[in-house]
C-alpha cells in the first residue's frame, strides 16, 4: 500500500524539469514581452466579455464590478502564483508542470486533466458564441445559414420536445433526416475550429503574427465602444447600484470568472519565450491588468447606457447600441466579436497540446503526443488531437453545460498552483536583475487576525461579503469557512507567503458560488481520468525508472 503512495506521490525535481524541458525542445523561440502580453489579452477578450458579461450585469446590477474587482483580485493573486513558478519553472506544462515538482504524479495528472476542460472545452463555448456573432454578421450582409446548421443538436431536441416555439424549435422541424437521425448541428463553430486547427499546426510565428493584429482590432473596438457608450450613459441607471444585493452580484461568477481565463495560457509558451524567466511573469500581469480596467470600465458603460434589466441577452454589446438606435455600432460590435473570439480560441487551441507535449514527456501520456512536426516545430499530433477533442463535443454538447465544466476545472487548477507555491520550499537566492521574484510577505500574524475579524464580522452579521440570507451558510460555504480556518492555523504555524495564501483562499471563495451538478460533473470527470492514470500513466511514467 505505501509502495502505491509512494507513487502516486512521486514527484519531479524542480532542476530535472529545467534541465530537460527548459533548454531545447525544438520549438522555436521567437516571443518577446510584448507578444506574450498580446496572447494573454488575446485569450482573456472573448466570450466573457461580449456575452456572458450581460447576464452578469443583469443579476448584480452596477454593483456587478465589484464581482470583476474579486475576480481580478483572485486572478491577479493566482497569477504571481503562476509567474513565481515560471521562473523557477521553465517548462510548456503550466499547472501540470507546476503541480509536479509540488505535490507529485496524481495531482499533476488530475491537473492536467483538469486543465483539458479550461483549454479544450472552454474552446467549445466560444465557438459556440463565435458562431452566433458570426450568422448575425453575414446575416448583415444578407447571407443566410439553414438554422439546422448554425445551432447544436442538443438545444434544439430538448427545444421541441417542451414545445417551445422559436429558432431552436424551428431548426428542428426543419432538419433534413438521414436513416432516422436528424441532422443538427453548428456548422460556423466547426469550421473556425478546423481553420485554427491547421493554422497552430503550421507554426507559432504565424499563429503570434495573426493574433497580434487580431488582438489590436479587438481592443481598438472595445475602446470605441467605451468611448460611444461614454456619450449614452445616464446616471440615473447606475441607481439603484446593488438592486439584488450582494448574492445577485455572486451569482454572475461562472461568466465573470470565465472573462478573465487565458491570462494563464501565457505560461504555455514557456518554451517559446525568448527570455521565459522574465517575459512570462510581465506578459501575464500586464495583460491582466490591462483587461480588468477595460472590463470595469465596460461593465460601467453598459450598466450606464441602458437599465441593467435590459441586459440578459447573448450580445449585450451590439444591444445596449441597437436600443439607443446606433445601428452602424452594430456592425462594429459584431465584426469585433468575431475577431475576438478567433484570437481566444487560437490561444486556448495553442495552450493545450503544449499541456499535452509536458504530459507525454513524463510518460503520462503516449510519445507521439510529445513529437515536434519536423517542418512546422509544433506538436504536429497534440495539436490535431485537440482539433479533435473541441470539433468532436461540438455536435453533442450544449454552451451552458460547457460553460459551468470549464470555470469549475479552472478555477480547481488555480487553487493547486497557489497551493503548490506554499508547498515547493521558499526561493531565498536573489535573482538575475529583471527576473519576476514574488514578494515574501509574512502570514503569520496576517491571515489570522484577517480571519478572526472575518469570522467576528460574519457571524454577527455586519458584512454583506458573505453573509445573505441565501449564502452563508450553504454546504460549500461551510467547507470554505473549514478551509480558510486551516490555512490561517497553518499559515501561523509554517509562516507561510501573504501572497499564495490570498490567492488560494479567493480562489477557493469563487468555487462555493458553484452550483451541485458543477460539481458533481466535475467529480464523475476526474474519476474517469484517475482511470486513465491507473491504465496508462501509473505504468509508464518516466519516473519508474
Ligand atoms: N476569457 C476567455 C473568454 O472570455 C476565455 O472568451
Amino acid at each position: 500500500m505505501s509502495f502505491v503512495l509512494n507513487k502516486l506521490f512521486r514527484r519531479k525535481s524542480v532542476s530535472a524539469v529545467t534541465e530537460v524541458e527548459g533548454v531545447d525542445s525544438g520549438l522555436h523561440r521567437v516571443l518577446t514581452v510584448r507578444d506574450l502580453t498580446l496572447f494573454g489579452i488575446a485569450a482573456i477578450i472573448g466570450a466573457g466579455s461580449f456575452s456572458s458579461i450581460g447576464s452578469a450585469c443583469f443579476s448584480g446590477g452596477p454593483a456587478v464590478i465589484f464581482l470583476f474587482i474579486i475576480c481580478a483580485v483572485a486572478c491577479g493573486f493566482t497569477a504571481m502564483c503562476y509567474a513565481d513558478f515560471s521562473t523557477r519553472v521553465s517548462a510548456s506544462g503550466s499547472a501540470y508542470t507546476y503541480a509536479y515538482v509540488s505535490f507529485g504524479e496524481i495531482a499533476a495528472w488530475i491537473i492536467g486533466w483538469a486543465l483539458l476542460m479550461e483549454y479544450s472545452i472552454g474552446n467549445i463555448y466560444v465557438a459556440f458564441s463565435w458562431s452566433g456573432y458570426f450568422v448575425n454578421l453575414i446575416e448583415t450582409f444578407g447571407w443566410h445559414i439553414p438554422l439546422w446548421l448554425t445551432t447544436n443538436y442538443s438545444d434544439a431536441h430538448q427545444a421541441f420536445l417542451d414545445g417551445i416555439v422559436g429558432k431552436l424549435y424551428d431548426a428542428w422541424d426543419l432538419a433534413p433526416t438521414i436513416f432516422g437521425v436528424k441532422i443538427i448541428f453548428d456548422l460556423p463553430a466547426t469550421m473556425i475550429n478546423v481553420l485554427v486547427t491547421c493554422l497552430v499546426y503550421l507554426g507559432t510565428k504565424e499563429s503570434r503574427n495573426i493574433s497580434n493584429v487580431m488582438v489590436i482590432v479587438k481592443l481598438a473596438v472595445i475602446l470605441l465602444v467605451i468611448v460611444a457608450g461614454i456619450y449614452y450613459i445616464d446616471i440615473d441607471n447606475w441607481t439603484p447600484f446593488m438592486p439584488n444585493h450582494f448574492s445577485g452580484v455572486m451569482a454572475g461568477v461562472s461568466g465573470v470568472f470565465f472573462a478573465y481565463i487565458g491570462f494563464d495560457a501565457v505560461s504555455t509558451l514557456a518554451e517559446e519565450s525568448k527570455n521565459p524567466q522574465r517575459d512570462l511573469p510581465r506578459g501575464m500581469i500586464y495583460s491582466l491588468i490591462i483587461c480588468t480596467v477595460i472590463f470595469i470600465v465596460l461593465a460601467l458603460v453598459l450598466t450606464g447606457m441602458v437599465s441593467y434589466t435590459a441586459l440578459n441577452v447573448a450580445d449585450p454589446l451590439a444591444e445596449v447600441f441597437a436600443l439607443k438606435g446606433v445601428k452602424w455600432m452594430l456592425f462594429i460590435v459584431s465584426i469585433a466579436a468575431v475577431v475576438a473570439m478567433t484570437s481566444v480560441i487560437l490561444v486556448f487551441q495553442m495552450g493545450q497540446p503544449r499541456i499535452w507535449m509536458a504530459m507525454s514527456r513524463d510518460g503520462l501520456l503516449p510519445q507521439k503526443f510529445s513529437k515536434i512536426h519536423p517542418k512546422y516545430k509544433t506538436p504536429g499530433f497534440s495539436t490535431l488531437m485537440t482539433g479533435l477533442v473541441v470539433g468532436v463535443p461540438i455536435l453533442f454538447t450544449t454552451p451552458k453545460f460547457v460553460l459551468d465544466f470549464t470555470s469549475i476545472g479552472t478555477l480547481f487548477a488555480f487553487v493547486i498552483v497557489c497551493g503548490g507555491v506554499l508547498i515547493l520550499p521558499r526561493d531565498n537566492n536573489s535573482r538575475e536583475k529583471g527576473k519576476f521574484k514574488m514578494p515574501y510577505i509574512n502570514a503569520k500574524y496576517i491571515v489570522p487576525v484577517i480571519t478572526l475579524v472575518a469570522f467576528i464580522l460574519i457571524f454577527s452579521n455586519h458584512i454583506g461579503l458573505v453573509i445573505n440570507e441565501d449564502q452563508s451558510y450553504n454546504f460549500p460555504m461551510i467547507i470554505f469557512y473549514i478551509v480558510w480556518i486551516l490555512i490561517a492555523i497553518l499559515s501561523y504555524k509554517k509562516n507561510y507567503s501573504l501572497i499564495p495564501v490570498l490567492g488560494l483562499l479567493s480562489c477557493c471563495y469563487l468555487l462555493t458560488g458553484m452550483g451541485w451538478t458543477n460539481w458533481l460533473m466535475f467529480s464523475v470527470w476526474l474519476l474517469i481520468g484517475l482511470v486513465f492514470y491507473f491504465i496508462y500513466g501509473y505504468r509508464k511514467s518516466k519516473l519508474n525508472v
